[in-house]
């Protein structure tokens, strides 16, 4: 179903969303990706494909982003899918944030997604096109040193939401996909201190498990297909379940 299109994966250079963009380019789209270090710009396309496309952008900077979609989109054509990913996270008690920590996640997470949405619009195939901001549990969970996160994922679901009314009429499909705890991710790395409570933080999973990129992968290539064609405006973890409580305990169990 997405033979040919063309997926923009921002910050799709590493871990959950460099699995997305696998996703899409094994199901044969034309996939482009950008983030901030040529080392790894260069690696994700080498890993996606003879039809990748690959840029450089610091999401916080508005020309940047600008520029990367006006490449991307001159390169492989009118984007079909744009996923918004790019992240930063680490742990610190708000006490111990200055305001430039605070505002370097708020930067990337927030208002990155705001600038990659914003210059994107135009370039979009509409109608039909998909758009998927990767949120994060802490959205709506609160957690301990981690008020940065925080409060830009439950912006990041607002934009959503906000987006999906305002670009509905436009044809454009807006959804927040909320990865759980996902193995081998440096998100995980940095919240998981303490490696030896993994199997620990597994349990605190309905599911017992913990995630999979490919679990992210396929929910994202479902978000961006005919078959979700009436489905917009969506907050949607794929996370086994921990949102329902799983998360709370798993947050206390890793600063005791
Ligand atoms: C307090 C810290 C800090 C820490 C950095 N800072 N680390 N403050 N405690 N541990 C402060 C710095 O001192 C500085 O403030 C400000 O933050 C910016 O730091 P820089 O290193 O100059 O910023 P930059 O190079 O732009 O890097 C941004 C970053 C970095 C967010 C700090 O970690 C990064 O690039 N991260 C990208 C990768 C990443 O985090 N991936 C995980 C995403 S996972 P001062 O005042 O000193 O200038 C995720 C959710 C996971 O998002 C959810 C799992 C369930
Ligand atoms: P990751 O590997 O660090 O991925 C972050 C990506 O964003 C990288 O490609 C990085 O590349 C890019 N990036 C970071 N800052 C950027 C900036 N300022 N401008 C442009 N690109 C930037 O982390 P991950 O753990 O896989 O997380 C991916 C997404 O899933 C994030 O949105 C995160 O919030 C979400 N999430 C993760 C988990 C988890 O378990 N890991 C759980 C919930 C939600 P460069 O370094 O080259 O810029």
């Amino acid at each position: 179903m997405v033979e040919n299109k063309h997926v923009l994966v921002a910050g799709g250079t590493s871990g959950i969303n460099l699995g997305i963009a696998k996703g899409f380019a094994a199901a044969g789209a034309k996939v482009s990706v950008f983030s901030r270090k040529q080392d790894k710009v260069d690696a994700a396309v080498a890993a996606l494909g003879a039809k990748a496309h690959g840029g450089i952008a610091d999401v916080r900077e508005p020309e940047q982003v600008k520029a990367a979609i006006a490449a991307a989109a001159e390169a492989q054509g009118p984007i079909d899918v744009l996923v918004s990913g790019a992240a930063g996270n680490f742990l610190a008690p708000a006490v111990a944030m200055s305001p430039n920590a605070f505002g370097s996640v708020v930067g990337i997470d927030l208002n990155g997604t705001f600038h990659v949405l914003r210059f994107a619009f135009e370039h979009l195939n509409k109608p039909g096109a998909s758009i998927i901001n990767i949120s994060a549990p802490q959205a709506w969970v609160p957690m301990i040193a981690q008020a940065h996160v925080c409060a830009a994922k439950a912006g990041v679901d607002m934009l959503t939401k906000t987006l999906a009314m305002e670009w509905g009429p436009a044809g454009v499909r807006v959804n927040s996909l909320v990865p759980g705890p996902i193995e081998g991710t440096e998100g995980m790395d940095r919240l998981l201190v303490d490696k030896s409570k993994k199997q620990a933080l597994a349990k605190t999973v309905p599911l017992q498990r913990l995630g999979q990129v490919e679990d992210c992968a396929d929910v994202a290539l479902f978000l961006a297909s005919d078959a979700a064609r009436y489905v917009s405006g969506v907050v949607l973890p794929v996370d086994g379940g921990w949102s329902l409580g799983g998360a709370t305990i798993a947050m206390g169990q890793m600063f005791s």
